[in-house]
């Protein structure tokens, strides 16, 4: 059973999704990692290699769509090469290939949902909004009062408002984003809707070429007759998108990076008319099989005007390209310097004229000086101003440690990363810091107006097992709040690092983003529960429960399931969130839910 055996490493090994976990809360479903993995096991050995004829190369494979690869695999000639798998292995490559969900793209579709919004009633996006990742470009994730429209004292009186099911979905991945009264949010099922906040009726879907994890960002657009703003995300094989806020009708897409393994994880951030788009990838969940030409794979960001979908400036964060290095055993030609990915979604500093982000480990050695690292590049050309790398020498490849492979790096590993995104904070003295959360347990600051010099650097928690600071943080002003995969969340002060309070909150994984309005901070859990702590001590002020069916607005047969990488949004006196996480690890779940107060 070699799925067992790959998902048992990844478990342990895979950043930045690494977590403790008990293997019988897995449950094996499609779309997840699991397929590239065979994938490049697998199907590389003749799939992307010139002297096997005829083989259509990756990229084409990319192309076809979920269903065909299936066929392919079940009924057609590729048959014998998918003999020995198991029914959920074959699902998983074609939907993790492809980038869609089997038998999805139907019933997605908007058309066939009974809760059609009545009249396409105009869209103005002014007012209370929670618009992309966080609602400021810093980072913060916080929202202030009068957006929020709710206090702590209102959170235990929340009660769910409606549900809504992403049809076909088994990880509702993507963040909400709430602007102009309307819900936009992306699915593993190919899809993008928008609804209405109060109902949850259905104003449009969009169907991409891919799953859509990111959160959407809505803003205004210029030379599209009849349309004034647009909606902005990116899918799962690195295409972004921009569509009609009103309608969902294409106005521009873009390939972001052409490299095979190249997929969005983290959400681009919209700031003043051009999108910032990070870049991640798949490459290292496998390349360690000496079929696969490791590596290739170097992560980015890219700068996009938001009219006409104009690239403005795409910085690598290794500049070297990779070069052809030795060849395996295998005949298989192998490459560096490469990795370093971008998971995180940069923060934006309009005083500075900056933008800040992370990077993960590299795949090859020696590894690059830009992997791990904190990278401050230049808004308007994307020149690099500073590098600060946390952890050096850090090249690994998932499975290395368990096999014997000539891809692998002779030193692997300890397998670091930067995965959360850096949030930039004003003290109360006018003085800035970023501050910046890495894998598995330390929290930075640096000055960002001093070059990036470090400020303070703290592990956490400070007493107990502190590890996994995954998706990121909020922080008030005051503190910075981050949910740990290890258990528990952790508040410390922005002035010094000083842990303020931990809160083992319940046992499991808190490694989601955390979100905040004053007095209270929200975190989901990899048991399902969303709940809300006091930012003062961390006591839970309330809890609920997804892990369970719902009856949705759509009618749509729909489940939460695990929490682990988007989070809660607040605004309008309206919390939202969406549950359902299987990629490589976690309970599925197709559930999108609004929560409010009695009127
Ligand atoms: C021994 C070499 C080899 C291996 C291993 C292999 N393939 Fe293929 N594949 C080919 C060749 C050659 C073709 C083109 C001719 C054909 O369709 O038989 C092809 C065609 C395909 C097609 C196109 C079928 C169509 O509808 O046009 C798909 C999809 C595909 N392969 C998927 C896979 C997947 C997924 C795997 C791994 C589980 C895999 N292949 C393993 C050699 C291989």
């Amino acid at each position: 059973m070699p799925s067992t055996r790959t998902l048992a490493l990844l478990l342990v090994l895979l950043p930045p999704f690494a977590v403790a976990q008990d293997p019988a809360t897995i449950t094996r479903v499609g779309g997840s990692e699991q397929g590239f993995i065979i994938f490049q096991e697998r199907c590389m050995t003749c799939h992307g290699r010139p002297e096997v004829e005829h083989a259509p190369p990756p990229e084409l494979l990319r192309a076809m769509p979920a269903e065909r690869i299936y066929e392919a695999l079940t009924k057609g000639s590729m048959q014998v090469h998918a003999r020995d798998l198991e029914e959920s292995d074959i699902r998983a490559v074609a939907e993790a290939v492809s980038g869609q969900l089997l038998g999805a793209s139907q019933a997605g579709d908007a058309a066939h949902m009974p809760n059609r919004c009545r009249a396409d009633s105009a869209f103005d996006p002014s007012g209370r909004a929670w618009n992309g990742w966080s609602p400021d470009v810093g980072n913060s994730r916080h929202q202030n009062a009068a957006n929020a429209g709710i206090s702590a004292a209102d959170i235990p009186k929340l009660k769910l408002l409606w549900a809504f099911g992403f049809p076909g979905g088994s990880s509702a991945y993507g963040q909400p984003s709430i602007v102009g009264g309307r819900v936009f949010v992306g699915s593993d099922n190919g899809y993008v809707y928008s609804l209405d906040a109060a109902t949850g009726c259905v104003h449009w879907s969009f169907r991409g070429d891919a799953g859509v994890r990111t959160s959407v960002s809505v803003g205004p657009v210029k030379g599209h007759a009849g349309v004034e703003y647009a909606a902005f995300f990116g899918d799962v094989k690195a295409n972004l998108y921009a569509v009609d806020a009103r309608s969902g009708r294409l106005l521009w897409r873009q390939r972001v990076d052409e490299h095979l393994a190249a997929r969005m994880t983290a959400s681009p951030v919209l700031h003043d008319g051009v999108l910032y788009v990070p870049m991640s990838a798949w490459e290292e969940g496998a390349a360690r099989a000496e079929s696969y030409p490791c590596c290739t794979f170097r992560g980015s960001v890219s700068a996009y005007e938001v009219s006409s979908g104009r690239l403005l400036w795409k910085t690598y964060t290794i500049a070297q390209t990779p070069q052809p290095t030795r060849k395996n055993s295998a005949g298989v030609q192998l490459y560096a310097p490469a990795g370093a990915a971008v998971w995180n979604t940069p923060a934006i500093d309009p005083a500075a004229g900056a933008l800040y982000f992370g990077t993960g480990n590299a795949y090859t050695e020696p590894a690059a000086e830009t992997s791990d690292s904190v990278i401050a590049l230049d808004l308007s050309t994307g020149a690099v101003r500073w590098t600060h790398q946390v952890y050096a020498n850090d090249a690994f490849l998932v499975g290395c440690g368990a096999v014997n492979s000539e891809n692998c790096p002779k030193k692997l590993g300890p397998d670091r990363d930067i995965p959360a995104s850096p949030i930039l904070v004003t003290h109360a003295d006018g003085t800035r810091s970023l501050i910046v959360a890495a894998r598995p347990n330390e929290v930075l600051a640096f000055d960002p107006d001093n070059g990036g010099k470090l400020r303070w650097r703290v592990q956490v928690p400070r007493n107990g097992n502190g590890r996994g600071l995954i998706w990121g943080g909020t922080t008030d002003g005051e503190n910075a709040y981050f949910g740990l995969s290890s258990g528990g969340m952790v508040a410390v002060s922005l002035r010094d690092g000083t842990e303020r309070w931990y809160s083992p909150i319940a046992p499991g994984s808190h490694g989601a983003v955390a979100s905040s309005i004053e007095g209270a901070v929200l975190i989901g859990g990899l048991d399902g529960v969303i709940r809300a702590l006091s930012t003062k001590d961390g006591s839970v002020i309330w809890q609920y429960a997804t892990d369970r069916e719902f009856e949705t607005v759509n009618g749509v047969k729909a489940r939460g399931g695990s929490i682990t990488a988007a989070g809660a949004v607040i605004t309008d006196g309206k919390v939202f969130a969406t549950s359902g996480y299987s990629v490589i690890f976690g309970k599925p779940g197709n559930v999108l839910l609004a929560f409010g107060l009695d009127e």
